[in-house]
């Protein structure tokens, strides 16, 4: 079975690597990416790498490596197809059958329609004598009818099938209303699936409805808080969504706040915020992540989940995920452990614009938290503080670590110079650990030591580190691919299967397919795949130009002629005449 490319490349594009890994290894953060002990050969020392970058992982012990669905072949011992199906699954998408994909988009138009009467319906039940209580508990939250409008607050009523009703009046079928999550089936009757509650519509960047947040007005939360559409449905990724971002997106503010629900995010529009999203519960991924970024035009991102240890641990789980997206990421804590909505409330709007523009960077923020752990009135606890201190302001730049440097050195009466010089000394020996780290892996390759997959290494050395750094540099740049291939015919490659890979690459580019360790993976073994992880992920930041690539083709054409010219002379008189002519004639 064939799989189509679009949904491939969807499938790609929506699952996280590192989350899907760390459902197997235990992963730590290094730099960009993460480390763990490799679960394909045993190690003790943690070689085994994910790069969300790229998508994919290596091992630079056992050389394993590939995309997702490599990982998920290796770990599972699965075959390419079935690989696909498993992590289709767990991103709740459903493969297609041929001719299927029409049937599919008309589910979820359907979906969308009934979301949309639904609604209508919610909004109407607020209005009316049954919503009653309801309305007052959102007035008495100091919410407009304005703004209840704007956001298509509604009740669900207690009548147990009158939506259902609804709907099947309106055409649509018993499976259809269950698939919209907007009824269940009870002992063979078809029941409303929300009821008693108030409604939250979710609404997508397209401003259609999407799915529900359903809160109960019960105290005790009558058992749960909130009941919500199913955040894998038809047409609703919870994961990929962020609540609010149909409003945010307009925003003219340059960054987006993020805060924990939707009630932060519809009081604070209505006091004048327009660019709040929640991230409803949970902490960042690197799809909210990308999403976030796309539309803030600074491409900060100041989050401001409540002071609760919930919130507080998925601003620190989403900080690095977002520093990985590139944003600029700052933390607003609120005074007295208050949600947004309720500072709002108590201190009005000014005081919270207030708090948005004096509102911590990430390293505050870090810095903050390792503060509360030490007792920093003793000298050990001074000592213990800056010696936690230091590598984090090692990963700034210098001018940040000037300004930090200052800050810490006031806070514990130490002279700047002195925690200067210290977090220099990390450096040093980062830098030792790094070059040495780098010589060990360029020692391994090129004696062709642990070269399982290209074999023929240790006999051209020189030729197979030209070809190595010239994919690479096709990778990070496909767009030489005419320059490249015009210098260098695939034939002319020195190693077997380099020159596979240079084929296979030049396939997909012009075919017109996106060039990613996936597209590459898709077309190798499980084994070969973690060459093109490796290639990928070796950093050539800045050889990518011409005159780097004309010189790796340099090198391999030398080689080649060496290489051609070792045959002729290891030939017999005859061949090596025969050769010659060929040669002249070729000439002429
Ligand atoms: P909160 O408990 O802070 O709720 O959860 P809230 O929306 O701010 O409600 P108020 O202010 O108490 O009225 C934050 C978000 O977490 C998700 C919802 O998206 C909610 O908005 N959540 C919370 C659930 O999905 N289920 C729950 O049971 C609780
Ligand atoms: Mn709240």
């Amino acid at each position: 079975m064939a799989i189509p490319q679009e949904f491939l490349s969807e499938l790609r594009d929506r699952c996280d690597i590192t989350s899907l890994i760390s459902g197997y290894v235990n992963l730590k953060r290094a730099g960009t990416n993460y480390k763990g002990l490799c679960p394909f050969h045993s190690e003790k020392t943690p070689s085994f790498t994910v790069f969300p970058d790229t998508k994919s992982f290596y091992c630079f012990g056992c050389q394993a490596g590939g995309d997702a669905v490599t990982f998920v072949r290796l770990a599972e011992r699965l075959d390419y197809i079935e690989a696909v199906k498993f992590l289709a699954s767990r991103e709740g998408m459903t493969m297609p059958e041929d001719g299927a994909v029409d049937g599919l988009a008309k589910a979820k138009m359907r979906v969308r329609e009934q979301n949309r009467i639904a609604a209508r319906f919610y909004y109407h039940q607020l209005y009316s004598p049954g919503g009653k209580e309801a309305l007052e508990y959102l007035y008495g939250r100091g919410l407009t009818d304005a703004t209840i409008g704007k956001f298509g607050l509604g009740w669900s009523p207690n009548g147990y099938d009158q939506l259902c009703r609804l709907l099947l009046s309106k055409g649509y079928r018993e499976d259809e209303i269950i698939a919209a999550n907007l009824g269940v089936k009870r002992n063979g009757r078809l029941y409303d699936f929300f009821w008693e509650r108030i409604m939250f519509p979710i609404i997508d960047l397209q401003g259609s409805v999407v799915g529900f947040g359903g809160r109960t007005m019960k105290k005790d939360h009558g058992g749960r808080k909130y009941v919500n559409t199913d955040g894998n449905s038809l047409v609703y990724k919870k994961s990929e969504n962020l609540y609010g971002l149909n409003f945010a997106k307009d925003s003219k503010e340059g960054s987006l706040v993020v805060v924990e629900g939707f009630m932060d995010v519809i009081t604070l529009n209505q006091a004048g915020f327009d660019n709040i999203v929640a991230s409803q519960g949970t902490a960042f991924n690197d799809t909210m992540a990308r999403l976030a970024m796309r539309y803030s035009k600074d491409k900060r991102i100041i989050l401001s989940q409540d002071g609760d240890a919930a919130g507080q641990n998925a601003i620190r789980k989403s900080i690095p995920i977002l520093k990985n997206a590139g944003a600029d990421v700052r933390v607003l804590s609120i005074p007295e452990n208050l949600d947004p909505d309720e500072y709002i409330r108590k201190y009005g709007a000014d005081r919270f614009r207030g708090l948005l523009n004096s509102c911590l960077s990430d390293i505050e923020f870090e810095m903050s938290r390792i503060r509360e752990r030490f007792d920093i009135t003793t000298d050990d606890g001074k000592l213990k503080y800056l010696n936690a201190i230091c590598p984090l302001l090692g990963e700034l730049t210098k001018l940040e670590r000037e300004v930090y440097a200052g800050r810490v050195g006031k806070e514990l009466d130490i002279d700047k110079a002195a925690i200067i010089s210290q977090i220099e000394s990390g450096d040093r020996k980062r830098r030792y650990e790094q070059k040495r780290s780098q010589l060990k892996a360029m020692e391994a390759q090129s004696s062709g030591r642990d070269d399982k997959l290209n074999p023929q290494r240790r006999e051209h050395i020189r030729a197979t580190a030209a070809e190595d750094s010239l994919l690479t540099a096709l990778f990070y740049s496909p767009d030489k691919a005419k320059h490249i291939r015009e210098k260098l015919p695939p034939e002319k490659m020195v190693t077997d299967f380099n020159r596979r890979l240079y084929t296979i690459t030049l396939d997909i580019i012009d075919s017109g397919q996106e060039l990613s360790v996936g597209t590459l993976s898709s077309k190798l073994t499980p084994d070969e795949a973690g060459a093109v992880s490796r290639l990928f992920n070796a950093g050539l930041g800045g050889m990518t130009g011409l005159d780097n690539i004309d010189f790796y083709i340099d090198i391999i054409l030398g080689e080649a002629q060496k290489l051609s010219a070792d045959e002729i002379a290891g030939s017999s008189p005859e061949a090596l005449l025969a050769m010659i002519n060929a040669q002249r004639k070729k000439k002429d």
